[in-house]
């Protein structure tokens, strides 16, 4: 195996594989019943495109095998990655159907050969890369961590994907010392919440955190003492020029970092890469791990794809020059060094058994609602982390309102009424069934994946074009222009959601 490329889990075989795989002898052979039971449940990615091509699918349990456990699991991990993995744009995409999800956490069933670092019952919490969310996986012995004593298992399950990732940035890459300034975005998500209480385990840290103002309340408590509404205010001159912490009155304004910030976590990409290297002050250093300004309902599908090429501009000399650094940081990568991931989570459990990190949960949801907890991902409702639960039921629709015809509403739809979830909020059946999609969500993210490879052609062209301008000046035009035109499509999409009949139409 070269570097880089971690080996895949064997996920477990889905019905279809299952048949094809089988000798028809040995088929007739085993009772049907014995057949029955040993089926569990899982979640495929059968395509890409919208949320129906995440389906539960049936296979068989898997067996345990030399230097591997089954474990039964009960709790799974979300990430952002399952979004972009799902629309087809992750990069180095695995090609569908696979089982999907990275991360979880369950009791170790049974034992493969030459297993003597677990025993059977022991809770255990697993980093997996593809194959996680199945009622059994079979994982090798050195991915399973046993847990605390203390931790529950969604707690476990939200730990290896955020916090793993914001320790090796911030302790790895960033060398995070006493007093620096870290600029945290996406700081309402899994990773953000993880950096921020990561970064106040050292002494005197200064967090600024961007996040809808609806979740500000939460990232302030959990630790970032500078929330920024990236949406109505530009984050550059929040940072770099005045705050107003609480309690501080508006005549006594404080300047912060009026230079710029230590480090950068840069989770958005494109042409906020430029933006958050331009923030650094000097020995300053962004680290990029992410890309997730690619994946906007507001934007296009041409200027996301033009976004992302836009982040590649540094040149050895600029880096030289302004002695800045810019690094980056795949997760992926430490499948290949077991004990530097072993040694990072020995490190984060005794952080939570010390009380000094804890998963933010948002909601666990059942693996039928598979597709209810994606859609609240990718529509940025989510505060923290998301779980998936092969042991949980899936919640009751709640019962359509009655129609209350009034002279102000009759015969249009209010915008909440329109945000409403009607038609299966993308629900997974059981046996092989498709989900019960959004269906005007569906065909979007269809429509987006066929026209996205023509347009990445479009606009690499187009974005080559205008990396050839100087960068700087053209990063401190966005810095000015940005905030109105995040406005501007913040607006439509609020017009929009309002006006579903009208978005459809748009759209076909
Ligand atoms: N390189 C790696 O190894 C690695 C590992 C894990 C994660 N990541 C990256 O880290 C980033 C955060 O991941 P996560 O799992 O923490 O995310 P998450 O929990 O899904 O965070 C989602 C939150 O981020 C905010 N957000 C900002 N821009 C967004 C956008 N374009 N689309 C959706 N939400 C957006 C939203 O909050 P607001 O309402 O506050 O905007 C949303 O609620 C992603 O870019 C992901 O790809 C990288």
């Amino acid at each position: 195996m070269e570097k880089g490329e971690h080996k895949e889990e064997p996920a477990a075989q889905t019905e279809g594989e299952v048949k094809s795989g089988e000798k028809e002898e040995d088929k007739k052979e085993e009772p049907k019943k014995a057949q029955e039971e040993e089926k569990i449940r899982s979640i495929v990615l059968t395509g890409y495109g919208g949320y129906s091509k995440v389906q539960i699918q049936k296979s068989r349990k898997p067996q345990p095998t030399d230097g591997r456990v089954v474990i039964r699991v009960h709790a799974c991990g979300l990430n952002f990655a399952q979004i972009i993995q799902r629309q087809g744009i992750y990069p180095s995409p695995k090609k569908p159907p696979f089982v999907m999800g990275m991360e979880c956490a369950g009791t170790v069933e049974e034992l493969g050969e030459n297993v003597t670092e677990l025993e059977v019952g022991t809770r255990v919490v697993c980093l997996m890369y593809n194959g996680a969310w199945s009622e059994y996986v079979s994982v090798p012995v050195d991915d399973c961590f046993p847990l605390p004593e203390s931790m529950s298992f969604e707690d476990a399950a939200a730990l290896p994907v955020n916090y793993l990732t914001a320790y090796f940035m911030l302790f790895h890459c960033a060398n995070l010392g006493r007093r620096k300034s870290v600029l945290i975005h996406m700081a309402a998500g899994g990773v953000g919440i993880a950096a921020t209480q990561l970064c106040k385990t050292v002494e005197g840290v200064t967090l600024f955190g961007t996040a809808s103002s609806s979740k500000h309340e939460t990232i302030t408590a959990n630790g970032i003492n500078h929330a920024i509404d990236y949406r109505t205010e530009d984050y550059i001159q929040a940072v770099k020029k005045y705050a107003f912490p609480i309690l501080e009155v508006s005549f006594n304004k404080k300047r912060i970092c009026p230079e710029g910030v230590d480090i950068v976590l840069d989770s958005l990409g494109g042409s906020d890469t430029k933006k958050g290297f331009n923030l650094l002050k000097h020995l300053g250093i962004i680290v990029i791990f992410g890309n997730a300004s690619s994946v906007s309902e507001s934007k296009g599908l041409f200027s996301s794809t033009k976004n992302w090429f836009q982040g590649v501009t540094f040149n050895p000399m600029q880096l030289f020059k302004e002695s800045k650094s810019v690094c980056g940081f795949d997760l992926k990568e430490i499948g290949n060094f077991p004990e530097l991931k072993k040694e990072a989570m020995t490190d984060l459990f005794k952080l939570y058994r010390e009380g000094k990190i804890k998963p933010h949960i948002d909601h666990v949801f059942a693996f039928e609602e598979v597709g209810k907890a994606m859609k609240k991902m990718h529509e940025r409702k989510n505060v923290g982390k998301i779980i998936l639960s092969p042991m949980k039921e899936p919640e009751p629709e709640p019962e359509p309102k009655p129609k209350v015809a009034s002279s102000k509403t009759a015969g249009s739809k209010t915008a909440a009424e329109a945000e409403v979830p009607k038609e299966g909020e993308a629900e997974a059946k059981t046996e092989e069934t498709e989900t019960k999609p959004e269906k005007e969500d569906d065909k979007k993210e269809e429509a987006k994946v066929e026209a996205k490879e023509e347009s990445k052609e479009e606009a690499k062209e187009e974005s080559k074009e205008e990396l050839k301008e100087e960068p700087k000046d053209e990063a401190k035009e966005e810095a000015k222009e940005e905030p109105k035109e995040e406005a501007k499509a913040e607006e439509k999409k609020e017009t929009e959601e309002a006006k579903p009949d009208e978005k459809e139409e748009a759209a076909s």
